[in-house]
């Protein structure tokens, strides 16, 4: 039995969903530190450059990422949960899920208006998405500390959650995990 027959639920999320799920945590795990090492001080230029253009052009593929995610669970619903899971925890996972699409989509949102607004261009992404916002130095600034502030909180959820999955992968061995694993 792969739990995948007319009589019993699937016990993973479908191949699409894992697929796009690790390709969503590859980018957001260089995404991270290619914004945190590219604002320090002292970086030789091309380095900063390239951390940037590698910056700029991810963050909107990240959000494309969420939207098909959000498609494709639409089509194929998440698989239940081990019943032996307790309802808190349960409530507390769907919660950071969804909190996790919503830091993603604001960073990208904010990241866009703080590039415009500074009157920076967008890269790759120019021919779509430049005028969205005019020139204005106040704007570019509240953006970029909200950009600040919506690093922090993605950093401690996503600590939060694969800590989690870890947890639930290595010591408890319950099917959590494998419910997203192998990702292909
Ligand atoms: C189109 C999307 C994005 C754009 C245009 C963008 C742009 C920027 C810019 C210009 C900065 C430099 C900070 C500043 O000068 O204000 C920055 C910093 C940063 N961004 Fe983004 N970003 C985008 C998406 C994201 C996403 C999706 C993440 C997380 C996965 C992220 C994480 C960070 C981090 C960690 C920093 C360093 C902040 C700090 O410590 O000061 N960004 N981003
Ligand atoms: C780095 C950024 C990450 C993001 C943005 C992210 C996002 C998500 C989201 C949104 C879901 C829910 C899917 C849905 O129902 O729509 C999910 C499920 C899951 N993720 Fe991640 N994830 C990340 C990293 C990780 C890591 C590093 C691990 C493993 C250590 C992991 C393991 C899992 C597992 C096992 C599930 C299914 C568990 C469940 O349904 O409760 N994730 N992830």
């Amino acid at each position: 039995m792969d739990g995948s027959s007319a009589f019993s639920p699937p016990l993973r999320y479908s191949r699409s969903a894992r697929l796009l799920h690790w390709l969503t945590v590859v980018l957001v795990l260089t995404t991270i530190p290619a914004g945190l090492v590219m604002v320090q001080d002292g970086l030789s230029r091309p380095l900063q450059d390239a951390l940037f253009l590698y910056h700029k052009n991810i963050g909107p593929v990240i959000l494309l990422l969420v939207l098909l995610r959000l498609v494709v669970r639409l089509v194929s619903p998440p698989p239940p949960l081990p019943a032996s899971l307790p309802t808190i925890q349960a409530l507390i996972a769907r919660a950071v899920h969804w909190m996790l699409y919503i830091v993603l989509v604001a960073l990208v949102i904010s990241g866009t208006v703080r590039v415009q607004a500074g009157g920076f261009p967008m890269e790759i992404w120019d021919p779509v998405l430049s005028g969205m916002v005019g020139k204005d130095e106040a704007l570019a600034k509240s953006a970029s500390e909200l950009h600040e502030l919506l690093k922090s909180v993605l950093i401690a959820l996503i600590a939060l959650h694969a800590g989690a999955a870890a947890l639930h992968g290595l010591v408890k061995r319950d099917g959590v995990f494998s419910r997203m694993w192998p990702p292909a």
